[in-house]
């Protein structure tokens, strides 16, 4: 029989190779998920096979990440526990449904994955591969009881007895997760969130903000129905936007995160996230809604902004609350058009003017001068309205207070 397995490249996916056929006797094909997680792809195809894999399958699918799964959370304004930008939890879905079509392909009866048993990726990985096929089997690696490899030194050593003789580090690094979106940090001295992180260990792709130049750097955005479509003037597809945001954001010392957050299943757990991109991406949207959308629009939003992270984040990906939420965003889009100016300076986002042809703004009816639009006058009758249920209160106190 055959299993797919989740391959990163790294030493946990690839201690799990020779796991897989000896505990199992499967056949092993791997499948490895590009999202945009860069050098960790070298030198990825002879490791897998020298490992023991039949076949590896290195499939790109950072264009289809950017606009199927990034674009709706950006439009949705999604984030979890106001701060954590999603970046791995919306990759787990995309990845199992590769991790499905390779399964279909190869007629595997199982998908293999190595996510611990402590976290959030597991219930993403499955809860979607459930979703989308529900007759394969799930083995996940760390919650078998065959599976005995409890520390990089054992996985080394069980490497070896196997003959695969790879340079794998014994020392403890971080828990890192990567994509064209974000990194994620956890582990080592971020574990005690009494500790200041060691930003200069830390840091991949970018700068804490005192490093950052002193001189500031312009940046416009031009976004069609809440998708970017240029930057600069210049028109590019999402995912160069993003790379493009990512070099300036980064170089900035903008979107470093660092959150004791609530992990799905019951822990708090402190990391620290480097979104230099989206984190550009998301407020220059956020802004252009300020224009355009009306206020009960941005408030509805607002909720359905913090339940659409909930399920992103607790892997729901393919539910229909999800998909329903994303038909309601898509209808506030419609005018989420037009160009978004600012200014990054040490690690802030300082807005430097926004246009669309769909404001709703109005100058004159803003301003203190009085224009046609607004009879001041007619402030008087609303207020009485308004204010109307509180006078009655107010008034039935007054009654209550001399008997
Ligand atoms: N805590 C974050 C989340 O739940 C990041 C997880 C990173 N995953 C990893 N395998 N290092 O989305
Ligand atoms: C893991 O446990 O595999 C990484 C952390 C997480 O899934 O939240």
């Amino acid at each position: 029989d055959k299993v797919v397995l989740a391959y990163s490249g790294g030493l946990d996916t690839t201690a799990i190779i020779p796991w897989l056929k000896e505990t199992y006797d499967y056949d092993v094909i791997c499948a490895c998920i590009d999202v945009g997680q860069e050098s960790e792809l070298e030198g990825l195809d002879e490791r897998a096979k020298y490992s023991g894999a039949s076949k590896l399958y290195i499939l790109d699918v950072v264009d289809e990440l950017c606009d199927e799964y990034i674009m709706p959370t950006v439009q949705a304004d999604a984030v979890y526990e106001n701060k954590y930008l999603l970046g791995t939890s919306f990759a787990r879905p995309l990845i199992a449904k590769k991790l499905v079509e390779v399964a279909r392909k190869e007629g595997a009866v199982a998908i293999c994955h190595g996510a611990t048993g402590k976290g959030n990726d597991q219930l993403r990985f499955e809860l979607s591969i459930k979703a989308l096929a529900p007759d394969i089997k799930v083995i996940a690696v760390w919650r078998q009881p065959e599976w005995k490899l409890d520390s990089r030194d054992a996985e080394i050593a069980y490497c070896q007895a196997h003959g695969i003789n790879l340079p794998f580090d014994a020392a403890h690094s971080y828990s890192r997760d990567r994509n064209i979106w974000h990194i994620s940090h956890e582990g080592l001295e971020l574990e005690n969130p009494a500790n200041e992180p060691n930003y200069d260990d830390l840091l991949v792709l970018g700068v804490t903000p005192e490093k950052a130049p002193d001189e500031d750097e312009y940046l416009t955005l031009d976004f069609e129905k809440g998708i970017p479509t240029a930057i600069n003037g210049t028109k590019m597809k999402v995912s160069d936007i993003i790379r493009e945001l990512n070099r300036l954001g980064g170089k900035h010392g903008i979107g470093i995160i660092d959150i004791v957050e609530n992990r799905v299943v019951g822990m708090k757990s402190r990391g620290v996230y480097e979104t230099p991109g989206g984190t550009i991406l998301m407020e220059a949207h956020k802004q252009l809604e300020e224009l355009t959308l009306d206020r009960e629009t941005l408030a509805y939003k607002k909720l359905v902004a913090t339940k659409f992270a909930d399920l992103v984040y607790e892997g729901k990906w393919f539910c229909p609350l999800r998909e329903s939420l994303q038909a309601f965003v898509e209808k506030t889009q419609e005018t989420v058009t037009g160009q978004v100016k600012m200014r990054l300076y040490k690690g802030n986002i300082i807005k430097a003017g926004t246009t669309s042809p769909y404001s709703l703004y109005s100058e004159s009816l803003a301003s203190f001068t009085t224009g046609e639009l607004y009879d001041h006058k007619d402030a008087t009758g609303f207020i009485n309205l308004f204010g109307l249920s509180m006078k009655v209160r107010a008034m039935m106190n007054e009654k209550n207070k001399n008997n």
